[in-house]
């Protein structure tokens, strides 16, 4: 096992009900800016919930944070929080309003002249942020309970990544009823994200950590049964508690601690994001088995591991419970809903090239657990995806 350091202090409130708590973690006095999306919260009787928490306190909202959150958006709420005064931020929402939240809180306090540098830096010039809570509507990308976000600079065609160990929000709410109202689409995005995120820390090569191998073994499993219930089921509390539950643990720290990650797939998602509006889980099903397929012999002990104690396959050859294995990941996003190839989004040959030279442009070009996916694997997992 390598060494690793494991902190979170992000509390986690779950649970039915548990929106009217949130008034016992914001201060009293507190000047709050309450950020939403493109309106969901209105509609399913969250925004009332949220409201009525927050009582007496001085409250302004900024809504209208998109998909894929854009720099451009998110620092007309920084201007906001200057002249308001903000000195808490509550984010009501999924990932992207999540995600734009934490961005919102490191820029409002940013001193180098401007904060795209937070995203260029990758949140190593971060050195303090506003304080900030979650009320998560999408289980998803674990940003309830990471300090990781992405955000998308449109006039750049740019989406990136950064995180810093100030920006985990101070709790979470995670009220499985909240996401009764999702569409099924997004639904089936979000086992898939949790999915890939598991995968990525998870299928790299082995090094001596069982324990981990077993919870992140243990949450792929819980995704594969209940994924096909919630999409049979949407009523079912029971499945929605057990799939928040599963996409906030799969990226909020712990199944990575003392193993290589991988995060390849993740990052040629992202052009496709970028460049076509893709959505992210979407982007990740056409990606990960074309990744998997392509570096088959780099992962070939995990994939052998995956292949017997996920989908129970024990006979025949290694190649053939390999490709089996990938076949059946493929079966599982389809099953969910999520198509996985570029043909399914209309991308073709043609759509390749410029997806590499922004990959090149962003300095993608050593990633994986390895840093041995160059510009021409990524080439041969697009051609593979189409
Ligand atoms: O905007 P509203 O009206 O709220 O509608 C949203 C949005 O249209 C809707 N929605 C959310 N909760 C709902 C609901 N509709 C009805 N009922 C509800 N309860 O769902 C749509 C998608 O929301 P979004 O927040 O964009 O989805 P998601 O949670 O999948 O977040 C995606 C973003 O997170 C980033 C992605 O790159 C992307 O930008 N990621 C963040 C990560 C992190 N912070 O660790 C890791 C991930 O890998 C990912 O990259
Ligand atoms: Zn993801």
């Amino acid at each position: 096992m390598q060494n690793f350091d494991f902190y979170n202090p992000t509390h986690i409130l779950f649970g039915q009900g548990r929106i009217a708590d949130l008034n016992q973690h914001i201060p009293a006095d507190a000047s709050v800016l309450l950020l939403y999306g493109g309106g969901s919260i209105k509609q399913n009787g969250v925004f009332g919930q949220v409201m009525a928490a927050l009582g007496t306190r001085r409250v302004t909202e900024f809504g209208g944070i998109e998909p894929n959150p854009s720099y451009e958006t998110l620092m007309r709420a920084v201007a906001l929080v200057k002249r308001e005064r903000i000195d808490f931020l509550l984010a009501v929402g999924g990932g992207s309003v999540i995600d734009g939240t934490k961005f919102i809180a490191a820029a409002a306090l940013f001193e180098g002249a401007e904060p795209w540098a937070i995203l260029e830096k990758r949140g190593n010039n971060v050195r303090c942020a506003l304080p900030f809570g979650s009320v998560l509507t999408l289980p998803a990308t674990g940003s309830e309970m990471n300090s990781g976000a992405v955000v998308t600079r449109k006039s750049l065609q740019a989406k990136m990544a950064f995180s810093s160990r100030h920006c985990f929000p101070r709790f979470s709410v995670l009220d499985p009823a909240t996401t009764f109202s999702l569409p099924l689409r997004q639904v089936g995005n979000g086992v898939v994200d949790a999915f890939v995120h598991v995968m990525e820390q998870y299928l790299t090569y082995p090094v001596n950590a069982p324990l981990q191998d077993r919870f992140a073994e243990g949450l792929l499993l819980t995704l594969i049964e209940q994924g096909p219930q919630v999409l049979a089921r949407p009523q079912d509390y029971a499945v929605r508690a057990n799939l928040m539950w599963c996409a906030c643990m799969a990226l909020n720290g712990l199944i990575s601690t003392g193993v290589p990650q991988d995060w390849a797939t993740h990052m040629l998602g992202h052009e496709l994001t970028a460049l076509h509006g893709i959505d992210h889980a979407q982007t990740l099903a056409i990606i990960l088995p074309s990744m998997l397929r392509i570096r088959k012999e780099a992962k070939r002990a995990k994939l052998l591991q995956y292949a017997a104690r996920v989908w129970g396959l024990l006979d025949g050859d290694e190649d053939s419970r390999i490709a089996a294995a990938i076949e059946y990941t493929q079966d599982f996003f389809e099953q969910m809903g999520v198509k996985t190839r570029l043909a399914d989004y209309d991308l073709n040959a043609t759509h390749i090239a410029p997806i590499l030279s922004a990959l090149e442009s962003h300095r993608m070009v050593a990633l994986g657990e390895k840093r041995d996916v160059t510009l021409e694997i990524s080439r041969q997992v697009l051609e593979l995806s189409l």
